[in-house]
């Protein structure tokens, strides 16, 4: 997945790109290297799983990918998205592991806030939450606050939020970590219904390999390198 992608009319397809990416906390002898010279990318409809132990420095990666941070060394692009170099922040949605979802809103306000901030009429964002939520199956809770749902519920609240923005690339950081393997199970299935519904592409972090084996790529993280980036083989 190194190499590039170049699409038929010579433009490059990848939505994210990293070249020779580190990304350091701190300075001096406290300096921590989370992330080193890490080099892939993520083509238009990809399934890719991060994986690693915990401190391998997935959260980091996909917090490059995404535009929230910035790397120490090297460059983040996103070529298929990018207006030259501005970040496509509206094209890329962000799922959590923990909670997310405001407490004082409702379930369908919740979905429709980031399109109420983007500057659509409370209408139309609305409109598109209720569609986002009927998606996810999730219609019957919508006027439920966070505290009334599960776990998985709110995850899957989470996932209808992205859906509903309508992103190219979705990252999802341990989206079934706090998650028992049915709820999480069940998570994986609603994202990839939503990456597969928006023809968006799809990385998820995790140390689960029943997760990881949903996807058809996968890059194996240790110690902020990845070691591996390789197709999986469908039998
Ligand atoms: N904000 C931060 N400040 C300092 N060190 C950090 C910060 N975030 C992560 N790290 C360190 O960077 C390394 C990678 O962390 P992270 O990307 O969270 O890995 P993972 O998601 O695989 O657990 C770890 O050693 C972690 O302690
Ligand atoms: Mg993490």
């Amino acid at each position: 997945m190194s190499a590039k992608a170049i699409d038929e009319d010579g433009l490059d397809s990848a939505l994210v790109r990293l070249e020779s990416v580190a990304r350091t906390y701190g300075t001096g002898q406290s300096a921590v290297v989370a992330v080193r010279d890490a080099t892939g990318s993520v083509p238009a409809r990809a399934r890719l799983a991060v994986t690693g132990p915990s401190g391998s420095g997935k959260s980091t990666l996909l917090q490059l990918m995404s535009g929230l941070d910035r790397p120490t060394v090297g460059t983040v692009s996103w070529p298929a998205l990018a207006h030259r170099h501005l970040t496509p922040t509206r094209s890329i949605a962000m799922v959590f592991q923990g909670p997310s979802l405001i407490p004082a809103l409702n379930v369908e306000e919740n979905v429709a806030l980031p399109l109420v901030l983007a500057g659509q009429t409370d209408r139309d964002a609305h409109a598109a939450a209720r569609s986002a939520l009927a998606l996810v199956d999730l219609t019957d809770l919508s006027d439920k606050l966070p505290e009334e749902l599960s776990g998985g519920q709110s995850q899957r609240v989470a996932v209808a939020r992205v859906l509903a923005s309508r992103p190219r690339l979705i990252l999802a950081d341990e989206p079934t970590g706090h998650l028992d393997a049915v709820r999480g199970a069940h998570v994986i299935d609603v994202l990839l219904a939503a990456a597969d519904q928006l023809q968006a592409a799809l990385v998820i972090s995790t140390h689960d390999p029943a997760v990881a084996d949903r996807m058809t790529s996968r890059w194996r993280m240790s110690e902020g390198s990845i070691r591996t980036a390789q197709e999986t083989v469908r039998l």
